[in-house]
């Protein structure tokens, strides 16, 4: 059986399934894969319930309740909407564009609430129905996707409406150097030549939660992150009254530069301030905010400082940057890095990971590190590390990303340490940084309108975890949204990582 459909309704794909559009009401409806053949009795009546059979009655369109996207914004000075493009792609997401408003059609605009009907909107509006939908009917289309009409009030924050039907975002490119011959991630011809602005790097490649909580914030009792870094660890007595102080994949370093004001109010730690980084251009980006520290070009898994040199090691958001090896851990003729994976896992009695989703991948530069960091701090050194991840995580390359950075297995990085004498101990980073995760930031789509927008006039906007009041706004803007920090926001959502915190043992 073929499903007899209204003229109205059109076919759509997105995530690998088929999408049913009704184009006059912006509604919608996914389908799993063989629905469309045989049709079950209940999916018909649904599909009835939403006016898409050629049999149900049309929908009566001025007693439906308009619903604004959450993703639209207003420029009222314009006026105009921006709103996203669905089918098309550019840097960092969908497209997006303006739509020019005359005046009664702001007025139909700001009077959609989500509980008025179409007739009450145009009568609030003070405009004709005929206006009124004629004006929806170039909203609710598949490439508009501004508004949808409900059959009843919409509902607080309507999943639906913060959602696009649209093609599936393509993994990222990889180029052939991020990944050697057994597969591993090879991250450093990354770091050494394919980051050029370290200025901008982590507004538009990688946000870190570092990066967007640089600057005081309410989720961290109005500090920056690097604050609320020094106020955890000297709360929990992990401060050395000297340095040095050794940060690792420093980034901006406006971590660095947080942590050692509070350190200097503080007095604690004194002294020698290090920094050792991959990437040349990020070098001279910290080198311009962090004078009198000195800058180490080279790798994290080779320090290139002298056994039992270091107080305190700082690492935020690196270790998932290091070589991460797929490996079997039974394989009896290994690839030379899978066999340092095996020895490892003999070596410190790690379990090895499932293989439900192909050969799992190993921390191996991550455990490398842990090994460098026991040779470099001094007895009673204390360290400092935060990544995505979890104590269970079956490490994962990202897919978004321009370079494939892998999640940590915490447990694993956990035992390591141990086995390597650490007094070890992790913990979900909002915890230790005693984040506030119901402080508010923009949601990720409200933010990532904005940075379409400023993109568009030619600006730049920062990647920081704004609220409505902070964000720095050229022009007015109505329809932005904010949603708490555990909620997808400018960065990624603080929760996903984990801090481990580690003390060398005094022999
Ligand atoms: C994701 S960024 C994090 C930056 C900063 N810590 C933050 O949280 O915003 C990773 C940093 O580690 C550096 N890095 C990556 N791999 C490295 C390696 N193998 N050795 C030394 N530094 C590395 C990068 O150049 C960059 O500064």
């Amino acid at each position: 059986m073929t499903l007899p459909l209204s003229a109205d309704v059109i076919m759509l794909a997105s995530s690998g399934r088929s999408v049913l559009w009704h184009a006059r009401t912006g509604r919608n409806l996914a389908l799993p894969p063989g629905d469309l053949d045989d049709p079950s009795p209940g999916l018909l009546d649904r599909l009835r319930g939403l006016s898409m059979l050629a049999d149900s009655p049309p929908p009566d369109l001025a007693a439906l309740y308009p619903a604004r996207s959450r993703l639209v914004l207003t420029l009222p000075d314009l006026p105009a909407l921006w709103l996203p493009r669905p089918h098309h792609r550019d840097a960092g997401g969908h497209a997006w564009t303006e739509r020019r408003l005359t005046a009664n059609e702001l007025a139909l605009w700001r009077a959609m609430n989500g509980a008025r009907t179409v007739a009450q909107v145009a009568t609030r509006a003070g405009q004709p129905l005929a206006l009124a939908l004629d004006f929806l009917a170039r909203l609710t289309g598949p490439d508009v996707q501004a508004v949808q009409l409900l059959p009843h009030p919409a509902r607080g924050r309507e999943p639906a409406l913060a959602r696009l039907v649209r093609p599936d975002r393509p993994p990222a490119p990889r180029t052939a150097d991020q990944h050697g011959a057994e597969g591993q991630t090879t991250l450093l011809g990354y770091h050494q030549q394919a980051i050029t602005d370290g200025a901008t790097h982590f507004d538009d490649r990688e946000t870190t939660v570092a990066h967007a909580f640089a600057r005081p914030h309410p989720a961290l009792g109005g500090q920056p992150y690097g604050a609320a870094l020094h106020r955890a660890l000297e709360a929990r007595g992990l401060l050395p009254d000297d340095g040095p102080v050794l940060e690792i994949g420093p980034g901006t370093g406006e971590l660095c530069a947080a942590f050692l004001q509070r350190a200097g109010e503080r007095g604690l730690p004194r002294g020698e301030v290090l920094r050792l980084d991959a990437s040349p251009a990020l070098l001279a980006t910290q080198e311009r905010r962090l004078p009198g520290t000195r800058g180490i070009l080279g790798s994290a898994t080779a320090i290139p400082l002298p056994a039992g040199s270091v107080a305190l090691v700082l690492c935020n958001e690196v270790i998932a940057d290091l070589a991460a090896v797929p490996c079997d851990a039974r394989d009896p003729s290994p690839g030379p890095e899978a066999a340092e994976v095996q020895a490892r896992i003999r070596r410190y009695g790690l379990s090895p990971l499932p293989a439900e989703q192909g050969v799992p991948l190993y921390n191996l530069g991550a455990w490398r590190l842990l090994e460098e960091l026991h040779r470099v701090l001094r007895p009673g050194g204390t360290a400092f590390l935060s990544e995505f991840g979890d104590l269970d995580e079956l490490p994962t390359e990202t897919r978004q990303l321009d370079h494939p950075e892998v999640s940590i297995h915490f447990g694993h990085l956990l035992q390591v340490a141990r086995a390597l004498g650490f007094e070890a101990r992790c913990l979900p980073l909002p915890e230790l940084l005693e984040l506030d995760t119901t402080a508010r930031w923009l949601s990720r789509h409200s933010y990532e309108g904005l940075r379409a927008r400023f993109r568009a006039e030619g600006r730049h906007l920062e990647a920081r975890a704004w609220t409505r009041e902070s964000v720095p706004l050229p022009w007015p803007v109505e329809g932005l949204e904010e949603v708490t920090v555990a909620e997808e926001g400018p960065a990624p959502v603080p929760s996903r990582f984990m801090a481990l915190l580690l003390r060398r043992g005094l022999q």
